[in-house]
């Protein structure tokens, strides 16, 4: 590797991983003397036993809570606008988000819009928004509940379009959580179609960032040990979960989330425009189209390949055999093998194209993807 440029590797925040680490937040709280945060989160975690007994604790120890949970599956605009109102109306002073991606997301975002009060999209991070976000953010804590999107270590919001559901990236170094509380037993009862989903976003990020084209060593490790975790884990968490599976779950959809800063590729570009065009789950859409956008990816990467099925404990170590482990696994954990299963109609197939080659995520994957690249994939996943 030939490092003739100056590249920048940032790793994320404190981080309070294991067993019980969410009942730590009330002395947090009170350490850093915040009295009345805003809870960010979904209307079904909200009504989730480990939830209630955290606003408890909370309300124990006579911090005054608010909870925000009114969002979307796929988030918009104007959920951002609404937990922001509320933070307003209620005199909040901080905000902790707990959910999956989407909650965690929508409360970044609230992060950024409480005093960036221009148009949310002004400072998407495509159209280069980030030179706007400058002024202070309120403290921001995360707790994940899913094993998946990483986004609790993210810098990142992903937040869609009200009419379009075009997804845009908000983006800034102070959009991290100044502390993750990461507990794996809030993910112990989760449900095993959203464990397999979210599971399958994990293992894609940490496999797309091992490819993607940034030299970045650090992440690269990073990433084949994250890979080497979910192969460990996945399956039992889905079929029948235990601490250690959910544990390593829990840490290898954060690791992912770290390694993916140096870039992600082709699967998350087939994958957004699902989202956006038929609400498809973000983990659920990569989950069936990560075997067909690795396929892809073998020429041109068959070191890397190589090194993905060694650590996979594959008896071939090529890239081909990495992609049949990914068939395989889907199908221990019933993921469709075609799109159609989700939905995916002929008359897609056009418009996904055209998404997919304005989406964000392909111009890291390691070779590049043209809109006809996008259209074969799609049709031969179809
Ligand atoms: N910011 C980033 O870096 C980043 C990266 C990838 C994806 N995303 C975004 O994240 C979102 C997807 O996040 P996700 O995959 O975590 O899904 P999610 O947040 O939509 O959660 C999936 C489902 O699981 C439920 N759930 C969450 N925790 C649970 C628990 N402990 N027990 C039972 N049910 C629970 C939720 O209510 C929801 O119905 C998308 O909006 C995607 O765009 C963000
Ligand atoms: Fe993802």
């Amino acid at each position: 590797m030939t490092f003739n440029k100056i590249y920048q590797y940032n790793f994320p925040t404190t981080i309070r991983f294991g067993a019980g680490a969410s009942k730590e937040l009330g002395d947090y709280l009170k350490q850093n003397n915040i009295k009345s945060p805003l809870i960010v989160t979904d209307a079904t975690v909200a009504h989730l036993g480990f939830f209630k007994e955290i606003i408890i604790e909370l309300e124990k120890k006579n911090i005054s809570i608010e909870v925000f949970h009114d969002i979307h599956k796929n988030p918009v605009k104007s959920d951002v606008y609404k937990g922001t109102e509320i933070y307003d109306a209620t005199n909040r002073e901080a905000i902790i988000g707990i959910g999956g991606g989407a909650a965690i997301d929508v409360a970044r975002a609230i992060v950024l819009r409480v005093h960036h009060r221009e148009d949310l999209f002004k400072y998407d991070d495509l159209i280069g928004g980030d030179v706007y976000i400058t002024n202070d953010v309120p403290h921001f804590i995360t707790i994940p509940t899913t094993a998946g999107t990483g986004s609790e270590v993210g810098r990142s919001a992903i937040i869609a379009d009200d009419k379009t559901h075009q997804k845009k990236i908000l983006f800034s170094p102070k959009l991290l959580a100044k502390i993750v509380f990461a507990d794996p037993i809030l993910t112990m009862e989760l449900p095993a179609h959203i464990t397999a989903a979210t599971g399958m976003d994990a293992l894609t990020h940490n496999m797309e960032a091992f490819l993607a084209k940034m030299p970045h060593p650090l992440c690269e490790g990073i990433a084949l040990e994250g890979i080497a975790l979910i192969s460990q884990s996945l399956e039992k968490a889905v079929n029948s979960p235990d601490l250690a599976s959910r544990s390593n779950m829990l840490i290898a959809s954060l690791m992912g989330a770290v390694a993916f800063q140096k870039g992600l590729g082709v699967v998350h570009s087939l994958a957004h425009p699902l989202s956006s065009l038929l609400d498809t789950h973000h983990g659920l859409a990569n989950a069936v189209n990560i075997p067909y956008g690795m396929k892809f990816n073998i020429e041109g990467c068959e070191n890397k390949f190589r090194r993905i099925a060694r650590t996979l404990e594959l008896k071939e170590e090529t890239g081909e055999a990495v992609v049949q482990y990914l068939f395989d696994l889907n199908s221990k954990i019933n993921i469709p093998e075609k799109l159609r299963e989700i939905g995916v109609m002929p008359e897609h197939i056009d418009t996904l194209a055209d998404l997919a080659i304005g989406d964000f995520a392909h111009p890291n994957n390691p070779k590049p993807v043209s809109r006809e690249d996008f259209k074969k994939l799609y049709l031969e996943a179809l």
